[in-house]
């Protein structure tokens, strides 16, 4: 017989969940909201929560600035799917347990990923405050949601990182910053499994690997996504520059601050490129 796949029962069983609490909306698409930047959920209209931990089969959030729910609401007239909060390999959970909602959210139909973060400067043209558009990643984690037997029994294990992250929803995203006045970055992320900062060394060593951008997420999101075919675009606030670089020494504190700061124009920038053709 068989072995069951016990992932696949989770997604589904998970995914009924979602229905059940919101109803079968036909979304246009899942945003994860990254540290300091939770607050943008505040702003979704005729809004219903689910908590993570209520979920059957997914993990529970456990950092700081991160609320750890799903919230369904309205936003740009669109229904979407938000995350207020996500899970991180340095919470201790595996690359496959920090994807799964990311595949919900595939099971749902939703085709379109908008994942966010917070993010250090290695790119000494940035400056705090700047928002930055992923246009490639480099993971540097150790990590890949698709290496454990479980997922590539439902998806193609090789998945293609070939423009993962979309360039015509790179574009829109470019347009809407400029329409709304909002300085808008555009480099190569890198992701880290953290939870310590980097050292100046490493930051060093991060800027001749090409990196503009450090932080310690996304990057197994952005491999589930695409192994579920969803279009992917990546958005870093620079919360500080990388440790070293003008004697900056970043701390948590410091992340959700910036955040807290850039909050209403992040929210601005979502709308904009929702109210945009994107899909
Ligand atoms: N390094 C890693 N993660 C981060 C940083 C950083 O400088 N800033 C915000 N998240």
């Amino acid at each position: 017989m068989p072995t069951p796949n016990l992932l696949e029962q989770q997604l589904t069983s998970a995914a009924d969940q979602l229905r059940q609490c919101f109803g079968d909306l036909n979304y246009r698409a899942l945003i994860i909201l990254g540290s300091g930047l939770n607050a943008v959920a505040d702003r979704i209209e005729e809004s219903k929560v689910l908590s993570f931990d209520q979920v059957s089969g997914m993990k529970t959030s456990t950092a700081a600035g991160h609320v750890g729910r799903y919230v369904s609401g309205r936003l740009a007239g669109h229904d979407v799917l938000v995350m207020q909060g996500r899970l991180h390999g340095y919470e201790g959970y595996t690359a496959q347990e920090v994807a799964f909602p990311v595949w919900v959210a595939a099971r749902l139909g939703i085709s379109l990923l908008i994942t966010s973060n917070a993010a250090g400067a290695l790119n000494t043209s940035y400056e705090v405050g700047d928002f930055c558009l992923m246009s490639d990643q480099i993971n540097l984690t150790g990590r890949n949601p698709m290496a454990a037997a479980e997922p590539a029994m439902i998806y193609d294990r090789f998945v293609s990182m070939y423009e993962a992250f979309d360039p015509h929803l790179q574009k829109i995203a470019q347009t809407a910053a400029a329409e709304n006045s909002i300085s808008l970055q555009i480099g190569v992320y890198a992701g880290l499994l953290g939870p310590s900062f980097e050292t100046p060394a490493e930051i060093r060593m991060l800027q001749k690997l090409g990196a503009d951008s450090v932080a310690m997420s996304v990057c197994e999101e952005v491999i589930a996504a695409r192994a579920a075919n969803m279009k992917v675009m990546g958005i870093s606030l620079i919360t500080n520059m990388g440790c070293g670089i003008e004697d900056s020494n970043p701390n948590d504190l410091e992340v959700q601050d910036v955040g807290a700061a850039r909050v209403g124009d992040f929210y601005q920038l979502i709308e904009g490129i929702l109210s945009s053709e994107c899909n």
